[in-house]
């Protein structure tokens, strides 16, 4: 992107990049953030170089700056730098390079073990502990926490990608990360600088109209607004030589088969073990 181009066409080529150029939604406000937003992209290959002193402490203030259920902040963060606990945490992740490589990983927790502490010290019991409503609040705390890191860190010229396969086997996580009960790793984030020659095309969504509603549920042009999408990805996968060539496909493979999920079928009594009864 020309940052000396004029707005609208700036806006227009951050749409166009969004969404292809046939699903350029209707021209809205505009500024440099939401360029940002738009310009989001996953990065999977790191430079070795360690971030600039005081990085962790601003995308975790940064983090902590969102918003979060009932001021509750059910969720914590671990900074993990050293080469073999990192290791170790892409062996558990179904061996993803990028965990090895980045120099910082962070693993996401839904945590309310801090919660709990407080109701042992306080000797009260926290009835609402035990209710699947209880992680559910702590997961979601701990992913915008999480997304207002990203957004951080790529306005710092940062990459990132999340690490979802961290949920493979959370027993490991546990074991290596020493999580005490009622925490839980939800997923990790690789942070660090993009390695040359990493690809970095913005990857496009759904059209507008396949996802925003107005007033009730629902789009009879969904099946042809698919189809458009599919010929859009497909035109991605082929420029990045990718596998999978459209997102039905990858949607299907995704969701047509449990050994996709690689383990994380056992989630529900996996938590349960590790202190979250969902009740
Ligand atoms: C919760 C979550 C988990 C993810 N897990 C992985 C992962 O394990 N490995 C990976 O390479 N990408 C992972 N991703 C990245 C997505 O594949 C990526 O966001 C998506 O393909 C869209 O691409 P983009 O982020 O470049 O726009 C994850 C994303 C999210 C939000």
């Amino acid at each position: 992107m020309n940052i000396s181009a004029p707005p609208e066409q700036m806006k227009s080529a951050a749409l166009a990049k969004r969404y292809g150029p046939d699903a350029v939604p209707a021209a809205g406000p505009w500024n440099e953030h939401i360029e940002l937003l738009l310009s989001h992209r996953s990065i999977r290959g790191y430079r070795p170089d360690e971030l600039p002193e005081g990085t962790l402490e601003t995308l975790i203030a940064a983090a902590q700056s969102a918003a979060t259920s009932s001021n509750m902040q059910s969720w914590s963060v671990i900074a993990v730098t050293d080469p073999a606990t990192k290791a170790e945490l892409a062996k558990a992740s179904n061996n993803q390079r990028h965990v090895e490589e980045c120099p910082l990983f962070l693993v996401w927790l839904a945590d309310v073990s801090r919660n709990q502490r407080l109701g042992d010290e306080e000797n009260v019991e926290l009835e609402v502990m035990p209710y699947l409503e209880t992680f559910l609040v702590a997961a979601i705390d701990a992913a915008l926490a999480a997304q207002n890191a990203v957004v951080a860190a790529e306005s710092l010229g940062l990459s990132t990608v999340y690490i979802g396969s961290l949920r493979n086997d959370p027993m490991r996580v546990k074991e290596l990360l020493g999580l005490p009960a009622g925490s839980m790793g939800v997923f990790g984030l690789c942070v660090g600088y993009a390695a040359p020659g990493v690809t970095n095309e913005v990857k496009p969504r759904l059209s507008q109209p396949a996802v925003l509603y107005h007033e009730k549920y629902g789009n009879p042009d969904e099946p042809r607004l698919r189809a458009a999408y599919d010929e859009e990805m497909a035109e991605f996968s082929r420029r990045h030589e990718m596998t999978q060539s459209t997102w039905s496909e990858r949607v299907i493979n995704r969701m047509g088969a449990i050994s996709a999920i690689a383990g994380r079928e056992n989630l529900t009594q996996i938590l349960r073990e590790m202190g979250f009864p969902l009740r």
